[in-house]
C-alpha cells in the first residue's frame, strides 16, 4: 500500500516538471495548483460540449460555478516582487507590465462569470454553452501568449 503510493508520487513528479523543487505552500506552488485545477475544470466543461464526456446538466452547472470561483484566485499568489525561479513558467513581463496582466485576469473573470450565468438557465442546452466556453478558453490563451513561458 505504502509502496504503491510512493510509486504514484514518483510518477506524478516525473510528469510535472520541477515538482521536486516547488514548495506547495509557496506562492508559486499555490498558483500552480490553482491553474491546474482551472485546467481540469475547463477541460471537463469543454469535453462535455465536444462529446469527449457525456453532457450532464448538473455537472456542467457545478463546473461553471467552480471555474468562476477558481478564476478569481491565482492572481493573489503573484507577489509584488518577482519570485519566479527555474520552475516558474511566468515571464518577467508579469511584473514589468502588471496593469496589462491584471487586465487579462479581469477579462478571464468576466468570461467565467458569463459562463456561470449561462449555465444556470434551465433547461440547459449544450448549444448555448459553446460560445461562453470558447470565450473562456480564448481568455486563458490570450494571457498565456503574453505572459507564460512554454
Ligand atoms: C492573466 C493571465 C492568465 C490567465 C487569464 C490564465 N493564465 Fe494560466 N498561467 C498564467 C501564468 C503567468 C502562468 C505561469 C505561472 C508560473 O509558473 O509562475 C500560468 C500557468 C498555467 C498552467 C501551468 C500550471 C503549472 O503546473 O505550472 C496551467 C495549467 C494554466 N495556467 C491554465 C490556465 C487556464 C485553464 C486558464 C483559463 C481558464 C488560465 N490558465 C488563464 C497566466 C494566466
Amino acid at each position: 500500500m505504502m509502496k504503491s503510493k510512493l510509486l504514484l508520487a514518483l510518477l506524478a513528479c516525473t510528469l510535472i516538471a520541477g515538482c521536486d523543487r516547488v514548495d506547495p505552500n509557496s506562492p508559486l506552488g499555490k498558483r500552480q495548483t490553482l491553474f491546474k485545477e482551472m485546467l481540469r475544470t475547463s477541460e471537463d466543461l469543454g469535453g462535455m460540449l465536444r462529446g469527449r464526456l457525456s453532457f450532464n446538466e448538473k455537472r456542467f452547472a457545478e463546473g461553471a460555478v467552480k471555474l468562476d470561483d477558481l478564476s478569481r484566485q491565482p492572481w493573489q499568489h503573484f507577489p509584488q516582487v518577482q519570485d519566479s525561479g527555474d520552475s516558474s513558467q511566468a515571464r518577467d513581463e508579469v511584473w514589468q507590465r502588471q496593469e496589462r496582466f491584471q487586465q487579462l485576469a479581469r477579462d478571464l473573470e468576466a468570461s467565467t462569470a458569463e459562463l456561470r450565468a449561462a449555465a444556470q438557465i434551465k433547461p440547459l442546452k449544450a448549444d448555448a454553452l459553446i460560445a461562453p466556453v470558447d470565450k473562456v478558453e480564448i481568455a486563458c490563451k490570450a494571457c498565456h501568449e503574453e505572459f507564460r513561458i512554454y
